[in-house]
């Protein structure tokens, strides 16, 4: 499906529906009339067999506790199966009622309070929250920038903050929100290396593995060499960022080992008595069987917002960099070299009129980048980096 059609199809009105991303501005921004291209939320209505496989549970009527039918695995194993994806056993799987939910169920499952938690930043901002919140202690490790703008691990940095940190765990996001890096194997096998030198436990969130706009091939950090480094980790994933579900709240959290999972399973009994959603378990066995065509859609959607935002930009601030979107469909644009980071919520939403995400959500180093979310209909982007780039050109 090219893109022109996904969003004729699917495009839907999001403001005056309870939509965090379009009715909490005034909340969230002190400005309702701001134009949102912030949280990972989109403006595209669920394919068509999600739709059909939701209304025919809601004209059943009945919401009561749900089983979790073979179905559901069946589809979720073909899926990865035709997709390259991990293929991944049923005893292993957990449902979380969401992946930032499960960041904090797992570091309370595996560390105690004042244990020392891992992130590579910048990196989603709930991450740095559950470490807070918990009472863990919060150690990064900055990922390095080469000249270009692109993202890679910093791994003598890496290894020195587990060492002098104590770090217990990691928590890793593959594909990297913000900075849209898809980790090759070599990069992955290297870090997980220095987490098995250093007995670091790995919480992978891999909530972006199907959202791919780049060449580059995903491969879960379960697989990484074979498999080698499977047992320390936890991978954290779900269908609701592809398919534009997250309200539902339905995850997964996979444990390969079994002392892990019985360790998970000890810390549950006691803390997580919750039943899988109904809604959340058949829309997402019926986003695994209907889903691929609308995912291409949205994939090629996407490859035609970032190159538009791209060049757009360019056209004015040659200089600010904006590393490839290999994975994700948000956008990292370091925007420095025009406006000082200490001006830039004053610029973005006073003379731009935009909501975005503020590098420093994701890492006091990245005041002044700003991450921008490229899954909305290209009139939207548009006026968007229109809006942009006018602040930009008067600024001279
Ligand atoms: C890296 C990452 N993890 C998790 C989430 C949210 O997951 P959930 O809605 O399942 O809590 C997001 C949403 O943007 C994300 O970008």
């Amino acid at each position: 499906m090219d893109a022109e059609t996904f969003v004729q199809r699917y495009r839907v009105e999001r403001r005056n529906t309870d939509s965090l991303k379009w009715d909490a501005l005034g909340e969230r921004f002190g400005n309702p009339d701001l134009l949102p291209l912030w949280v990972a939320d989109t403006e595209f209505r669920a394919p068509e067999a999600v739709l059909d496989a939701l209304t025919a549970r809601v004209r059943h009527g009945a919401f009561g506790y749900a089983t979790v039918p073979d179905s559901y695995f069946e589809a979720f194993d073909a899926w990865a199966a035709a997709r390259g994806q991990a293929r991944v056993r049923r005893e292993r799987v957990r449902f979380g009622t969401g992946v930032v939910s499960s960041f904090y169920w797992m570091i309370s499952a595996f560390t105690e309070p004042g244990d020392a938690v891992l992130l590579t930043t910048p990196v989603y901002y709930p991450m740095h929250s559950a470490v807070r919140d918990t009472g863990r202690r919060l150690v990064t490790s900055e990922l390095v920038r080469d000249g270009a703008g692109e993202y890679g691990f910093d791994l003598d940095g890496f290894e020195r903050a587990v060492v002098d940190g104590g770090v217990r765990l990691w928590i890793a996001c593959s594909p990297h929100n913000p900075v849209g890096r898809v980790w090759t194997e070599d990069e992955l096998d290297a870090v997980l290396g220095i987490c098995a030198r250093h007995d670091v436990l790995v919480v992978a969130d891999e909530i972006h593995q199907d959202i791919l706009p780049g060449t580059r091939p995903f491969i879960a950090m379960s697989e990484v060499a074979g498999g080698r480094h499977r047992d320390r980790v936890i991978t954290l994933s779900a269908v609701s960022k592809t398919f534009n579900l997250a309200g539902l709240v339905h995850s997964h959290i996979v444990i390969h080992d079994e002392g892990l999972r019985a360790r998970y399973d000890s810390w549950a009994r006691a803390y997580v008595q919750t039943e899988p959603n109904i809604l959340g378990l058949t829309a997402a066995e019926a986003a695994w069987r209907g889903g691929a065509d609308w995912l291409d859609g949205f994939t090629e959607l996407l490859r035609v917002n970032d190159a538009g935002f791209r060049a757009r930009v360019r056209e004015v601030a040659p200089t600010a960099l904006m590393p490839t979107l290999e994975g994700t469909y948000l956008l990292w644009l370091d925007l420095r070299d025009y406006v000082r980071p200490a001006d830039m919520r004053s610029f973005l939403q006073d003379t731009c009129g935009l909501a975005v995400d503020y590098g420093e959500w994701f890492s006091p180093q990245a005041k002044g980048f700003v991450r921008f979310n490229l899954a909305t209909t290209p009139a939207i982007l548009s006026q968007g980096v229109e809006q942009l780039v006018n602040g930009l050109s008067g600024l001279a």
